[in-house]
């Protein structure tokens, strides 16, 4: 299950990538908002990234006007590792390097299809572990306890 959430200059772009996950059979679970009326992205990306830490859905895909505010609110929520994308590259490298488990875009950055294909990669892109996992796991003690080691 995958968690979606927009705001209100988000919104059409995310509605593109609903209709991509309908295409591939994908499932998802809209978290807001659901009209054009001017809103607050933390709000919907809170939603969206609770759903994505309580395990509810396995991961989320964000879209805001740059991916960028509503990346950073994603990110403020403890476990969350969302990268904002405008290339299907970073959106590969961050799932197999940074096991990123949301991604954001920006519907004033990146156009409808070239979104689709930075879903579909970081949908393909598979955790590497390894010597990423020391890193991913140094992030992980930064969030809980501010620094690294003793
Ligand atoms: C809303 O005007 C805009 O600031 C928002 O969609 C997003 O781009 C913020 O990062």
């Amino acid at each position: 299950m995958i968690a979606l959430g927009s705001d209100h200059v988000g919104i059409e772009l995310k509605r593109v990538i609903m209709q991509y996950l309908e295409e591939k059979g994908l499932a998802y679970k809209d978290f807001g908002t659901f009209d054009t009326e001017r809103c607050n992205y933390p709000e919907y990306a809170l939603k969206a990234a609770n759903a994505v830490v309580s395990g509810e859905c396995d991961k989320g895909i964000l879209c805001c006007g740059t991916g960028i505010g509503i990346s950073i609110a994603a990110n403020k929520v403890k476990g969350i590792r969302c990268v904002v994308c405008s290339e299907p590259y970073s959106a590969l490298l961050s799932r197999q390097h940074n096991n990123t488990n949301m991604l954001a875009m920006g519907s004033r950055v990146v156009g409808g299809d070239l979104a689709k294909m930075i879903v579909e990669q970081w949908l393909t892109g598979v955790y590497e572990g390894g010597r990423h996992q020391v890193r991913v796991d140094q992030m992980k003690e930064i969030e809980e306890t501010g620094k690294i080691g003793k």
